[in-house]
């Protein structure tokens, strides 16, 4: 990992005491008149404070560098040490990257003093980027005693940073507890960029395959909104845009022309009733049209189409299942127009399999895409996290805080089961 032994930011030289942040801060009101009754976790206030934290500061991708600063000072101060990933297209002087603000970078961190070189065997892992636009921070409890029911609203406060903020928490609490055997056992990776290219992910990965000695990771434990089941894995991706050529004229006269519209529409519409490939774990490969173009007035024969669509694959592998369902997709265009049909694929990547063997979990298979394709590896691979994907890009992104604070209690059990405690 060149890119991160260069880019030391901050070392635990630090070493100030250890912060009480696990103490336990009266809830405020009297017990007795609680709405709801439940045990309210030790960890609570502070994980109530850190996902506020993070969702209160705007982290659309691209835009990630205050969230991420924020991730860095936070966990300096609780004595791990902490890595500037710098992306590659920042802006970079003769000593290394700039300071500038609007350089985007990951965070990396481990607990303790091991230095520059540490040796994990479990990366806990999640994205510190949202999708747009940004919602404030809302919790129901409006000054009242929090409790497990308490809804907490915001951009982010699902994807992902109510796994960010569960999974650090989790890891505190491990730690507090002595139950990570050696302390850089277990690494932090924050990306950026998960919403839209992986670039973050794909950035580290490149960094471990080149570190000289390797580093030997067992185990990747991915936090996306998974409503707290552990998935067996999620569905690939592919994605085209579709061009058809066809030939202007009068709409009086529609067979001296060619209707590139018309013809667009068929082979979509064949697209959408066709098996792309389906299996009896991931069901079918869907299709999205996502976007239509073509004509220039209601009177004139369309000369030109153009659409681009989405796809997520149902079937394997991860390397090849992808090109599988594409190759049908193409044929299923070239039955409509041999000729007249241009298209361009990104390809992607097949159905993504993860570790679901786990007691204690429920288990489901996701539809959609993350990191866990970006970080390649022979590590086995867990994802896991709290809230719904069904909200999570919407206005009513929301959990509830007992789902936040089961998840930190998952996220302890996988991190232990895959150290092999
Ligand atoms: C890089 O530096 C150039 C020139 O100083 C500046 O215009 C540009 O905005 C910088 N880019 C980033 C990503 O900081
Ligand atoms: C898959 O598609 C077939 C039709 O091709 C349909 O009958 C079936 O219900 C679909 N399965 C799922 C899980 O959506």
């Amino acid at each position: 990992m060149q890119v991160l032994t260069a880019q030391l930011l901050l070392a635990s030289s630090l070493a100030q005491a250890t912060v009480a942040w696990h103490e336990q801060i009266p809830l405020g009101g009297v017990p007795e008149i609680l709405p709801v009754v439940d045990k309210a976790l030790s960890y609570r206030d502070d994980l109530v404070s850190l996902h506020k934290s993070l969702v209160d500061i705007q982290s659309i991708s691209f835009d990630e560098s205050e969230v991420g600063q924020f991730l860095v000072d936070y966990l300096t101060e609780r004595d791990f040490v902490v890595y500037k990933q710098f992306l590659p297209t920042s802006n970079k002087t003769a000593s290394g990257p700039s300071e500038d603000d609007k350089a985007r970078f990951n965070v990396v961190a481990w607990p303790g003093s091991r230095g520059p070189r540490p040796f994990p065997k479990v990366l806990v892992t999640s994205h510190i980027d949202t999708v747009p636009p940004f919602i404030p921070y809302l919790r129901s409890d409006h000054g009242r005693a929090i409790n497990g029911e308490t809804v907490i609203a915001g951009r982010g406060s699902v994807d992902a940073k109510a796994s960010v903020a569960a999974q650090i928490i989790a890891v505190f609490e491990l730690l507090e507890a002595e139950e990570i055997e050696r302390e850089d056992d277990v690494m932090l990776l924050f990306v950026v960029g998960e919403e839209r290219s992986g670039d973050g992910m794909r950035v580290f990965s490149d960094a471990v395959a080149r570190r000289d000695p390797p580093l030997e990771l067992r185990a990747a434990i991915f936090g996306e909104p998974t409503e707290g089941k552990l998935a067996c894995g999620h569905k690939g991706f592919f994605d085209c845009e579709i061009t058809v050529h066809g030939k202007a004229g009068h709409s009086g006269y529609p067979w001296l022309g060619k209707s590139a519209n018309e013809v667009l529409m068929r082979a979509l519409t064949k697209v959408l009733d066709t098996d792309l490939g389906s299996s009896e774990e991931y069901g079918n490969t869907t299709v999205n049209v996502g976007l239509l173009q073509g004509g220039v007035a209601p009177n004139v024969i369309p000369e030109k189409a153009t659409s681009k669509i989405a796809g997520r694959v149902a079937i394997g592998p991860q390397d090849g299942g992808s090109q599988i369902v594409v190759d049908r997709l193409i044929d299923v265009l070239k039955s409509v127009d041999e000729e007249g049909i241009e298209y361009q694929c990104y390809t992607g990547y097949g159905v993504v399999k993860c570790e679901c063997d786990v007691d204690g979990f429920e288990t489901a298979v996701m539809n959609y895409g993350t990191d866990v394709a970006n970080f390649r590896g022979t590590h086995t691979k867990y994802l896991y996290g709290p809230g719904s994907i069904l909200v999570a890009h919407g206005p009513d992104e929301a959990l509830k805080l007992k789902d936040m604070e089961d998840a930190v209690e998952g996220y302890k059990k996988l991190i232990l089961h895959a150290l092999g405690n």
